[in-house]
């Protein structure tokens, strides 16, 4: 029986006269131990509502060379010099590889009901296609089996951006028609073997942020920056991989088995909440992602991103097109930010979109502008504009500057007061009828975040990558306690 926190749960600090918890009871795994309960003004989500974390696996599995794994681009990139944050790289990561017990525990602790997770390519395929690697699927099958046993329910991605190093290497990655080739025949291998226990896979993960920092910018593996034309060529190859491996998906799934995507939309924010200014809001949204989840959702590139786009818009058949558009089982967004608030113009049908203020609040990284409202426009736009009825939120969450207090514990505050909010949004979403149906916090653990290496943490459950100990931070709790009253507190 939960019980309600009492005065006796706080303690005033001598000095500062900063509430903190007392730090018994608070100590690693007591830190989620006790049970908070809901107000009786807690705003509640559909019953049934699924409640997880999400991961990704060059991030938290370590375990490079591990049973016959190939090397990913991520295992290059990272091993050059300069690339990443303090020279950081994945081959230990958070060791999840062989601790991932301890980590279904965590996710037990919580209360979580569903947990998104990636498969490695290269451990399955470790040349990316032809043979597959007899045990590259062992460590997901043990996962899979953990998880169920927990009555936690698996979601995967197959595309969480560590592309085989072989085909970078043969055929250039997303630059050749290859790749979603063989992307597509290594989601059918997967889909054969799991869909007797996973029902949802996702297809590729955040497509703006590998294809434009990994082939534009030249910041994420690869490390290319592509000329515009050759770079739009490389964003439809991965449009196509997606198309492609729905298809592939469908044709070796059991029966059940739902397919879809998680993509980072531009949430269009309307400035003001006015019927001009939400119906330029919608406009905007399928313009502003034209590039990626307006092809897939609609299977066409609209005719202004083609005129935009001029001799640099990518080479495509109706085919291909067709394929891109392969009808899906649901849609996943990533949602950290607003991407731009936008404003009717005045007597015209469109949108404008507002530059950022230089003030506009953001958390600890510059692009974690804080709009919680994001994850309430965001659900809402897939809903009105492309009528999606199965919406997950596959990630939300922030990093913040997190030290742990003489007590061990991480009192992340501000991770509390962003997620809180975001919820709160997402809880006036769901209660307006919006069909939302999880929520993916990122992430279950800290972790290596990319080019930022280990220094970002974006995780409820603190690590130190000395020893590999978790500990719940007060966000862990606070999530706990949003599970067990399934509401926002
Ligand atoms: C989105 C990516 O999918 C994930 O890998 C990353 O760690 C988070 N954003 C935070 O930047």
């Amino acid at each position: 029986m939960p019980t309600r926190l009492t005065r006796r749960d706080f303690a005033m600090t001598a000095g500062g006269g900063a509430l903190a918890f007392s730090a018994s009871d608070l100590t690693g795994q007591a830190a989620l131990a006790a049970a908070d309960t809901p107000t009786a003004t807690s705003r509640s989500f559909p019953p049934g509502f699924l409640w997880g974390t999400a991961t990704a696996s060059y991030q938290i599995e370590g375990a490079v060379k591990v049973d016959g794994r190939g090397a990913s681009i991520w295992d290059t990139f990272s091993h050059i010099p300069g690339k990443v944050r303090d020279d950081a790289n994945g081959d230990v990561a958070d060791d999840h590889f062989h601790l991932y017990r301890g980590d279904v525990g965590l996710m037990t602790a919580l209360g979580a009901t569903s947990y998104r997770f990636s498969i490695s390519w290269p451990r399955v395929f470790p040349d990316g296609r032809g043979a597959p690697n007899p045990k590259g699927l062992d460590f997901y099958d043990a996962l899979v089996d953990e998880l169920l046993a927990n009555g936690i329910e698996p979601f995967a991605t197959l595309y969480h951006w560590d592309l085989p190093q072989a085909l970078e290497d043969t055929v250039g990655g997303w630059q050749s028609k290859a790749t979603p080739q063989a992307f597509a025949e290594y989601a059918g291998y997967v889909a054969a073997r799991l869909s007797d226990r996973v029902k949802h896979f996702f297809t590729l993960n955040e497509f703006w942020t590998f294809i434009e920092l990994g082939y534009g910018y030249g910041v994420h593996a690869p490390g290319l920056k592509l000329p515009p034309g050759e770079l739009a060529q490389a964003r439809h190859h991965a449009l196509l991989g997606h198309g492609l491996a729905v298809q592939a998906i469908r044709a070796a799934g059991r029966p059940g088995t739902k397919v879809g995507l998680a993509e980072n939309i531009g949430v269009c924010v309307p400035a003001i909440e006015t019927p001009e200014h939400i119906e330029a809001a919608k406009i905007a949204t399928r313009e502003l992602n034209a590039g990626y989840a307006t092809a897939m959702l609609e299977g066409r590139y609209t005719d202004a991103f083609l005129a935009a786009a001029g001799a640099d818009a990518p080479k495509f058949t109706a085919r291909e097109m067709q394929i891109i558009g392969s009808p899906l089982d649901f849609v996943g967004i990533n949602i950290y930010n607003p991407g731009h608030y936008v404003r009717a113009t005045d007597g015209e049908p469109g949108f404008a979109a507002i530059p950022f203020p230089a003030s506009f609040p953001h958390m600890q990284s510059d692009w974690l502008r804080i709009g919680p409202e994001a994850l309430y426009w965001g659900p809402r736009m897939l809903h009105e504009v492309w009528g999606v009825d199965e919406i997950y939120i596959t990630e939300n969450g922030t990093s913040s500057a997190d030290v742990p207090a003489d007590d061990g514990i991480v009192y992340d505050t501000d991770r509390i007061m962003y997620l809180r909010n975001y919820l709160g949004q997402l809880q006036r979403a769901t209660a307006e009828g919006v069909p939302v149906k999880g929520y993916f916090l990122w992430s279950l653990l800290d972790n290596f975040e990319w080019a930022d290496g280990y220094h970002n943490r974006f995780g409820i459950h603190y690590v130190d990558y000395a020893t590999q100990a978790r500990t719940p931070k007060l966000s862990a709790r606070f999530y706990k306690a949003v599970i067990a009253g399934n509401a926002v507190v």
